[in-house]
């Protein structure tokens, strides 16, 4: 794992946004994103968006694919995951809706649209830079704690905590819904490259736990362990259970020259 500890939201926004488009050059137009929702990404896609008004970025013929969506809603409901996605990655980035999928949490048949939206990830050729926040559970998408490591698209049940993190978009913590459709650990492990931001104090055992901490289905976001390209990129707040902080520090302030970003921390 590539750790990279910022002093500021700001500068974590930054460094992510950077790191996924040097990879995105590398790759051309036609990246396929993995876009999360949630606090964490907003600040790096806003930055993103920088990259592109500037033409130090093209994501004209990008595809994305978002990793959960609530299950119950209304369509069209303002918190719907489609909602989300279309404000605050289809439009400021300028990508074409049609090339932009979130699981359908309005299926009828759950399950079957999980199915297809593992096929509809690989008919486009696999994500190449997966987004992702973690919840202070240590869930990433919305895999809960005891989800397989190896699972795939589906439906599951929100945990409470995650429920009560949640409400502050909601009416109520009541009008949260319950169940979910979420990528599973496995489809984000397919992922090429992974870019995980964090930032806060509430975020810090999870942090912990997914960096430090035996790889286990308690704790979701620790089944990065097993990927080959993953960066973490937080704040000192959330760093601030990290054994090993000045080891990831001096590496990143010690990177040669071809992987050194042109961002200092
Ligand atoms: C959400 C999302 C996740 C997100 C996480 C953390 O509910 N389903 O994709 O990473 O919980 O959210 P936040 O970034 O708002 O703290």
């Amino acid at each position: 794992m590539e750790v990279i500890i910022c002093p500021t939201e700001e500068r974590v926004a930054e460094v992510a946004a950077a790191k996924a488009a040097r990879l995105a050059r590398g790759i051309g137009p036609t990246v396929v994103l993995g876009v999360a929702t949630g606090s964490s990404p907003v600040k790096t896609y806003q930055e993103l968006v920088k990259l592109v008004a500037a033409g130090e970025l093209d994501l004209s013929e990008a595809s994305a694919f978002a990793l959960d969506e609530y299950v119950g809603l209304p369509q069209g409901h303002p918190e719907s995951y489609h909602e989300v996605i279309h404000r605050t990655v289809t439009v400021p980035l300028g990508l074409d809706p049609a090339r932009v999928h979130v699981p359908n949490g309005f299926a009828e048949d759950l399950s079957a649209a999980g199915e297809e939206y593992e096929a509809a990830i690989k008919a486009a050729g696999g994500v190449d830079i997966q987004f992702l926040g973690v919840g202070s559970n240590g869930h990433i998408g919305f895999n809960e704690p005891t989800s397989s490591l190896s699972s795939r698209t589906r439906i599951k049940t929100l945990a409470a905590s995650t429920r009560a993190d949640n409400a502050r978009f909601f009416d109520s913590a009541d009008d949260v819904p319950r169940h979910c459709m979420t990528q599973g650990l496995g489809t984000i492990l397919d992922a090429r490259h992974v870019i995980l931001m964090a930032t806060g104090q509430a975020k810090a055992e999870a942090v912990a736990a997914l960096i430090e901490g035996p790889v286990t289905a308690m704790w979701p976001g620790s089944v990065l362990q097993l990927h080959r390209h993953a960066t973490i990129v937080i704040d000192e707040a959330a760093a601030s259970g990290l054994r090993l902080r000045e080891y990831y520090k001096e590496t990143y302030s010690h990177l040669p020259d071809w992987q050194r970003l042109e961002i200092q921390v």
